[in-house]
């Protein structure tokens, strides 16, 4: 028992299940945050202010968030540690022959997309989750803490707009890999279901970036 708690398949297996749980995560948060442009004016300010207050003091999601930052930092190092474990023990890349082009490109470049998607985390919770729970950011007209002007005023930034956007190209070849070789790691990617998993990982590696990438486009474009 000792033995398999320090094993690299035990830390395989952490990295792919905190992985998908973030792949998980991403769908709420879409959902959450496609509210910016579902709705405009007061109407959005409102209901996404009121939103972001039940996310950030609602007991259920605080135990949720607690697991995504868990998560992130778990995922982090145990798929560090792997990566320069099985650099050091092959040096030569093995010849990755299943998967798309694009997953082959991802498979062999997942360090660096990686360390993309963590820097764009850092820089983005700085913007919204630190400035939601300590930034002087201020109360709309209904008392509520007032993120959705932060986030309206963050992507007038065309610089700012164009981050995001590279960030979620980065997310996208991140995610192509990622949730298929979780589930290969998981034991689930069998025979029987290789193709559907496949299809699984393409389908949100290509949609839930271009879905995120799309609020700050026409955020940005509205404010023009
Ligand atoms: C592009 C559109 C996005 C917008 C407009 C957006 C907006 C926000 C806002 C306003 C918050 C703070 C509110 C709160 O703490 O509940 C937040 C928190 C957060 N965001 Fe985003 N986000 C976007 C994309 C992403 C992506 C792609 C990721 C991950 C790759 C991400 C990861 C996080 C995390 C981990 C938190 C903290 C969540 C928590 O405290 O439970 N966000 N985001």
């Amino acid at each position: 028992m000792n033995s398999y708690l320090t094993s690299t398949l035990f830390r395989k297996t952490l990295a792919a299940l905190s992985g998908l749980f973030l792949v998980i995560f991403l769908f709420g948060h879409l959902a959450g945050n496609l509210q910016l442009i579902m709705l405009s004016g007061d109407a959005a300010q409102k209901q996404f202010n009121e939103y972001a207050l039940f996310m950030t003091t609602n007991p259920a999601v605080k135990i949720l968030s607690l697991l995504t930052y868990t998560s992130i930092i778990l995922h982090t190092l145990l798929t560090l540690f792997l990566a320069f474990q099985s650099k050091s023990a092959r040096p030569i890349n093995y010849a990755v022959s299943s998967g798309s082009e694009n997953s082959r490109w991802a498979s062999r470049n997942m360090p660096l997309l990686g360390t993309i998607v963590l820097v764009f985390i850092v820089i983005h919770m700085k913007s919204f989750w630190y400035e939601m729970h300590w930034g002087d950011i201020g109360n709309d007209l209904w008392g509520n803490r007032d993120i959705y002007t932060v986030t309206i005023v963050a992507f007038r930034e065309l610089w700012y707009t164009a981050f995001y956007v590279l960030s979620m190209v980065g997310l996208g070849f991140h995610l192509c890999h990622g949730i298929s070789s979780a589930f290969q790691t998981i034991g689930i990617k069998t025979k029987k279901y290789l193709g559907p998993i496949e299809k699984f990982a393409t389908m949100v590696s290509i949609i839930v970036p271009i879905a995120f990438a799309s609020i700050p486009i026409i955020l940005y474009l509205r404010s023009l």
